[in-house]
């Protein structure tokens, strides 16, 4: 038997339970005068000797869901349940996954080794940043990718697209959505100045003169990535853009920035525990590719 564990009031942990027919366990959680959380298991002998998945995702408030999480995991193994599989959509801090100016943490990787320490013996989530840290949880994982999903609901708002990635660290995800659809697919060159966080983009060789363009990405956070490769594309005579990102952070006026740039569509995961309600924004669904990969990667794991 598995049984679901949501973070409170995150819709998507009670849509996994119903898919997959689990038992659904609240969390009680409070904070202390000084600030300190506490959560407890409610009924905690319906864990016992039981597989369990906790569901959580860690936006916003990173730290206070990161610690909650840790402390769920926690006080599963206390209650005796067998194997203890994290399910976290939003892996925040995945971004941090190598030093890229000295004296830097890989803080990614921080991040997983904690789960695993604390006694998680599995872990899922959802298009991370780059697969290269799920080595740091040191146990199973799985990293399930969703842009074939996105860039299918896209469809609907454009003729014959060419799907796009704003660098080259998405190019494995845009090329799988692309071929699923048998759409034609190219990556930009970006580069981010580490200090102040600027974007800008090489000029390179691309086949979008009077085409419509899927901008497919993992996180949409200040917007800028999406806004300056959408001003080139549409500059260089691309027809109308669409973005497909999982992660939705849409930091500060991401949304204004994204909508004066030419985007006339976000299309976004579900993966957070916030909804932004916003013309430009269309969330989709992915509970059933969660559970389907889930079952195949339980089979394996339990
Ligand atoms: C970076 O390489 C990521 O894949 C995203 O492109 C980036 O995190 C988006 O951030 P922002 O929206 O702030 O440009």
């Amino acid at each position: 038997m598995v049984i679901v564990i949501g973070y409170p009031g995150y819709s998507l942990s009670t849509r996994l339970a119903d898919l997959i027919g689990a038992k659904f366990v609240d969390v009680q959680d409070k904070v202390f005068p000084d600030g300190e959380l506490y959560v407890k298991i409610i009924n905690p002998d319906i864990v016992k000797r039981e597989n369990v998945i906790i569901v959580s995702t860690l936006y916003p408030e990173q730290e206070k869901r990161l610690l909650k999480t840790l402390l769920m995991v926690d006080a599963v193994k206390n209650c005796e349940a067998d194997k203890v599989i994290l399910l976290i959509p939003y892996l925040a801090y995945s971004r941090q996954d190598k030093v890229f100016l000295p004296g830097e943490p890989i803080s990614g990787c921080v991040v997983l080794k904690m789960m695993k320490t604390v006694g998680a013996d599995a872990l899922i989530t959802i298009d991370i940043h780059s697969t290269r840290i799920l080595e740091c949880f040191n146990g199973l994982y799985l990293n399930v990718m969703v842009s074939d999903i996105l860039v299918g609901h896209a469809l609907r708002y454009l003729d014959n697209p060419v799907v796009i990635a704003p660098d080259k660290g998405a190019l494995e995800r845009a090329s799988m959505a692309a071929r699923t659809y048998g759409l034609d697919y190219d990556y930009l060159i970006k580069q981010r100045e580490r200090v102040t966080g600027e974007i800008s983009y090489t000029p390179r060789e691309l086949n979008i003169v009077n085409r419509d363009i899927i901008i497919v990405d993992d996180i949409i956070s200040t917007g800028s990535t999406i806004a300056e490769a959408s001003k080139m594309l549409i500059n260089r005579g691309a027809r109308k853009i669409v973005v497909a990102s999982t992660h939705g952070l849409l930091v500060g006026n991401a949304l204004n920035k994204l909508e004066s740039s030419g985007v006339s569509k976000v299309i976004l995961a579900d993966t957070l525990g916030l909804r932004y309600e916003h013309r430009l924004i269309d969330y989709v669904d992915i509970a059933r590719k969660i559970v389907d990969s889930l079952e195949e990667f339980l089979i394996k794991t339990l």
